[in-house]
C-alpha cells in the first residue's frame, strides 16, 4: 500500500490544475489511464467562456447560462463560476497559456474574443482552434518536473475504497483507490484521505462522438458503485457539427465557425436554421442539433453541410488551422466548399453531484470538471463554459481539501484480491459488447427519444450488465474489461435518468412528452445505489 496526501484521477484541465496547486501542500499521485496528454481538454477547440471585456458583464454571462440550462441550473453555482472566472484565467495566462489577441480601433492590443451559440456577447477566449491543447501543454510543462507529483500513466482506477464498503459504521468516506498498472498487470492499493475525480465524460457510450477514446465514463461509474449521488445523466449534449467522413472519426468542427459566420445548409444548398430560431445558426446547441436531425430525417440525407466559404480564405486558414488541415486530409478545401457534418455525442451535463467546492456525497471524494455536476449546466451546457468550470472548480476543491482539518480516517486497507489469474480468452466478447452498447445508445437513447426505445435500451443493458459482471469476477481485470464495465454502468444511468423524466427539457427530448412540464419536473434527477 502506498500513501499520498492527494490522489488525482484524470489529466485534463481540472485534474492538472488541482495537482499543481495541491503539490504546494503535499505529495500528489496523478493517475491517468493512457498517456498524460490524452484528455478531453486536449481536444477542446472552441475556447473558454469568460467575461473579459467592458462590453460584457457577469450578469449577461449568468443570464445566458441560465437560459441555456432550461430551468435546472443552480444559480449560486453559475454566479460563483462566472464571477471567479477572470482570476483563474489570469493564473493561466501567468503560467504561459496563450490566447489569441488582436489590435483594437485605437491600435491597442486586446483579447480576440469570439462568439458561440447561446452567448449574447463575444466572450470566448481561444487559441486559434486548439485552445484545449494550448492549455493542456502549458499545464503539462509545469507538471513534468514537479518533485511532489508522481505521475502514474497507463494506470486505470478500478474502484474507490470506502469506509462504507469496508463495513465501518461512520459517515461514508473515501480512503483510497485500487489502481491497475496496465503494463505490469497488477492492481495496486493507494491510500489517501483526499481523492479527486477528474476523469471527464462519457461520449464513448455512443457510436458517434466528438470525444477521444478515453471518454468511457469511468468516474461516474466508480462514484456510483461507491454510493455517491449521481444526477441529471439524461442530459447528454450532442454537438451539432462533427465531421462526416468515412475514415476520420470523432473530429469536431468547432461552433466557433458559426460564431464567425458559417451557415448550415442542406444537400440542396438551402439554409434551414433561419426558419427554426431567431438566433439561426447561433441558437443553443440542443436546438441546432435537433434541427439537423430533423433535416436529415426529412431529406433522408446522411449529413448536412457547414459553409464558411464566403469568408476570406486567409482568415479561415489562420483562424481555423487545425480544422482546415484536417479537412484537406479528407480532400476538402473549406475555404472553397462546404464541410459535411452530423451531430455527435459531445458532453455529459450531469454527473457526480457536488457542492460548490467539488465535494461529493462521499467524504473526502471530490469531483471536478465534466465528471461532476455542480449545477452550472442544468439541462443544457452553454458552449465553452466547461473549461471555465474545470479551472474554477479545481481551485475551489483545492481550497476546501487543504483548508479543513479533518481527523484522518484510521483504517488498514485490504489488498486487492484478483478473482482469477486467467486472462480473458474471449476478447471478441469484450469488443462485441462494447460495440453493442454504443450502437444501442445511438439508436435508442439519442437526440430524439421515446419511452419504448428507452425501455428497449434498458432491457438490453441489463443483459449486458450480467455478462460483464461474470467476466469481471471470473477473469483477470484489463483496461478493456474495466472500460466496458464502466460503459455499461454509465449507459444504464443515462437510460434510468431519461426514463424518469416524463417531459422534454433542454437536451432531453422525448416524442412521448414533447412539452416542458415545470409543475412536475422542475427538479434534478437523482440516483444513488444503496
Ligand atoms: C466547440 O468548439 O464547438 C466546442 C466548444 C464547447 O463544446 O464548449
Amino acid at each position: 500500500m502506498r500513501f499520498f496526501d492527494h490522489i488525482v484521477l484524470g489529466s485534463g484541465i481540472a485534474g492538472l490544475s488541482y495537482a499543481l496547486k495541491a503539490a504546494a501542500k503535499g505529495r500528489v499521485a496523478l493517475i491517468t489511464k493512457r498517456r498524460l496528454a490524452d484528455s478531453n481538454t486536449a481536444w477542446a477547440q472552441g475556447g473558454v467562456a469568460c467575461v473579459m471585456s467592458g462590453e460584457d458583464s457577469f450578469g449577461l454571462h449568468i443570464r445566458d447560462t441560465l437560459e441555456a440550462g432550461a430551468g435546472l441550473c443552480r444559480e449560486e453555482a453559475v454566479r460563483t463560476i462566472v464571477t471567479e472566472g477572470p482570476d483563474r484565467i489570469a493564473e493561466l495566462i501567468d503560467m504561459g497559456v496563450h490566447f489569441d489577441r488582436r489590435t483594437d480601433r485605437n491600435g491597442a492590443e486586446e483579447l480576440d474574443l469570439t462568439r458561440e451559440g447561446g452567448h449574447s456577447k463575444r466572450r470566448i477566449l481561444h487559441f486559434q482552434d486548439s485552445t484545449g491543447r494550448e492549455i493542456e501543454n502549458t499545464l503539462l510543462a509545469q507538471i513534468a518536473s514537479h518533485p511532489r507529483i508522481e505521475v502514474m500513466d497507463h494506470h486505470m482506477a478500478v474502484d474507490f475504497i470506502t469506509t462504507g464498503k469496508l463495513g465501518f459504521a461512520i459517515e461514508n468516506s473515501c480512503v483510497g483507490v485500487y489502481v491497475l498498472d496496465e503494463k505490469k498487470g497488477v492492481v495496486e492499493t493507494l491510500r489517501s484521505d483526499t481523492t479527486i475525480l477528474a476523469t471527464g465524460g462519457c461520449g464513448k457510450i455512443y457510436l458517434y462522438t466528438t470525444n477521444p477514446d478515453i471518454a468511457t465514463g469511468d468516474g461516474v461509474a466508480m462514484a456510483w458503485r461507491a454510493g455517491a449521488v449521481i444526477e441529471n445523466m439524461e442530459f447528454i449534449q450532442f454537438h451539432p457539427t462533427c465531421l462526416y467522413h468515412p475514415s476520420i472519426k470523432s473530429f469536431l468542427v468547432s461552433e466557433a465557425l458559426r460564431g464567425e459566420g458559417a451557415v448550415l445548409i442542406n444537400e440542396k444548398g438551402r439554409r434551414f436554421m433561419d426558419k427554426t430560431h431567431p438566433l439561426k445558426e447561433l441558437a443553443p446547441r440542443d436546438i441546432v442539433a435537433r434541427a439537423i436531425d430533423a433535416e436529415m430525417k426529412r431529406s433522408g440525407a446522411k449529413c448536412v453541410y457547414l459553409d464558411i466559404s464566403a469568408k476570406p480564405a486567409d482568415f479561415v486558414r489562420s483562424r481555423f488551422p487545425t480544422i482546415h488541415e484536417t479537412c484537406l486530409k479528407a480532400g476538402l478545401d473549406m475555404t472553397q466548399e462546404p464541410i459535411p457534418v452530423v451531430p455527435a455525442a459531445h458532453y455529459q451535463c450531469g454527473g457526480v453531484k457536488t457542492d460548490l467546492h467539488g465535494e461529493t456525497s462521499i467524504r473526502g471524494l471530490y469531483a471536478i470538471g465534466e465528471v461532476a455536476s455542480t449545477g452550472l449546466h442544468g439541462a443544457n451546457r452553454l458552449a465553452s463554459n466547461s473549461l471555465l468550470e474545470g479551472v474554477v472548480m479545481a481551485h475551489r476543491a483545492f481550497e476546501k481539501a487543504t483548508r479543513k482539518q479533518r481527523e484522518p480516517v484510521a483504517v488498514d486497507l485490504p489488498e486487492w484480491r484478483a478473482g482469477s489469474v486467467q486472462d480473458v480468452d474471449e476478447m471478441v466478447v469484450i469488443s462485441h459488447n462494447w460495440e453493442e452498447v454504443r450502437r444501442l445508445m445511438w439508436d435508442y437513447v439519442g437526440i430524439v427519444r421515446t419511452d419504448k426505445r428507452l425501455q428497449r435500451a434498458a432491457t438490453r443493458l441489463r443483459n449486458l450488465h450480467a455478462e460483464v459482471q461474470e467476466f469481471y469476477w471470473n477473469f483477470k481485470v484489463s483496461t478493456d474489461l474495466l472500460e466496458l464495465r464502466n460503459l455499461v454502468t454509465v449507459a444504464s444511468l443515462v437510460v434510468d435518468c431519461a426514463l424518469g423524466r416524463k417531459e422534454s427539457r433542454g437536451l432531453h427530448f422525448t416524442l412521448d412528452y414533447p412539452e416542458r412540464d415545470d409543475a412536475r419536473f422542475l427538479r434534478d434527477t437523482h440516483l444513488r445505489r444503496f
